[in-house]
């Protein structure tokens, strides 16, 4: 495929921590060219898309409200290649208005029990799917891998419309955009704010990375939920962001981030830093899903989604 039209960059400044020592706090948003394939994903499928064969498919697995395989069928309908999506679920819910968009932009859908979305990296399975659909490239879950992480490695993060930034920061699930970040920026501390409780995070983060590479200049913060869990607080600050500062997030991935990056803030965990980039990754096709498992009100839902 030839070469991709670049994405643009649109910075905000935040002014969630008010003390004249608190570092400034600077919010990266991607424009993607196909709006659907927003945010982090526009960075992590960039690769594949790429690497593609003409003729050749994408094959990927997610969850039932899963951000990258919307984005996944929203490249297969742009570049006119064919996607299947394998969705961690006993049954697939075809009310569930993640589903429903995939296959609206032309994706197949397989549901797969938790037993076997868990063996997705592992080689027999593997190479069963590759017997199975010889005509599809294999993405892992989140397309974190070493790939995707090159594609979150273009992301122009450092510098904000006020100066370089002293620490990088974004939402955590699977590792490739922190992974990204920390190859682009050796030289500057990244910080991977947790969505998700996972012990093994830091090793899915290596993962990502050359495997010969020895990056010291990234930490993980203590994730303060599991993953999908919302609570009534964690919504209320996703709507003060949008009554005061006009930033659109949802709460399972951008908003969760921001809320773990201001209590960090608070709690003075990240004294000495002055300036702080933190990139937004997308996902507010999530919004809908949180809306029909009644997760949001619709008041919360309508001022969110705006
Ligand atoms: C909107 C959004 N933000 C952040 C992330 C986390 O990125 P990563 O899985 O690369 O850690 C994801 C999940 O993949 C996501 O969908």
């Amino acid at each position: 495929m030839a070469s991709l039209p670049t994405a643009t960059y649109h910075w905000q400044r935040l002014p969630i921590a008010m003390d004249q020592d608190a570092p400034q706090l600077w919010i990266c948003t991607l424009q993607a060219p196909v709006v659907e394939v927003a945010g982090n994903k526009w960075l992590k499928l960039h690769s594949a898309l790429q690497q593609r064969k003409p003729g050749q498919g994408l094959l990927s697995f997610g969850g039932a409200f899963s951000n990258h395989l919307v984005a996944l069928a929203a490249a297969g309908q742009h570049y006119h290649f064919p996607t299947i999506g394998l969705v961690r679920t006993e049954q697939l819910d075809t009310h569930n208005p993640t589903l429903r968009r995939c296959r609206e932009l032309g994706m197949q859908l397989i549901a797969l029990d938790r037993i076997s979305y868990r063996q997705q990296q592992q080689p027999e399975f593997l190479a069963r799917l590759k017997i199975t659909y010889p005509d599809y490239l294999i993405l892992p879950e989140g397309g974190s891998d070493l790939a995707g992480a090159e594609g979150v490695a273009q992301l122009p993060l450092l510098q904000t419309p006020d100066g370089d930034a002293d620490l990088l920061c974004c939402a955590t699930a699977s590792g490739g955009t922190l992974a990204g970040l920390i190859q682009r920026y050796p030289e500057v501390r990244c910080l991977g704010l947790p969505v998700v409780k996972d012990t093994s995070l830091a090793d899915r983060i290596k993962q990502c990375l050359p495997p010969t590479s020895s990056y010291q200049n990234w930490q993980l913060a203590e994730a303060n939920s599991a993953y999908g869990k919302v609570n009534a607080e964690l919504v209320a600050f996703c709507c003060q962001l949008k009554l005061h500062y006009q930033l659109t997030t949802e709460p399972i991935y951008t908003g969760k981030a921001l809320q773990l990056l201001s209590q960090l803030l608070q709690t003075g965990s990240l004294s000495g830093v002055k300036r702080i980039a933190f990139f937004h990754t997308g996902g507010l096709q999530g919004l809908h899903g949180l809306y029909y498992r009644r997760l949001l009100t619709e008041a919360q839902y309508r001022l969110l989604l705006t």
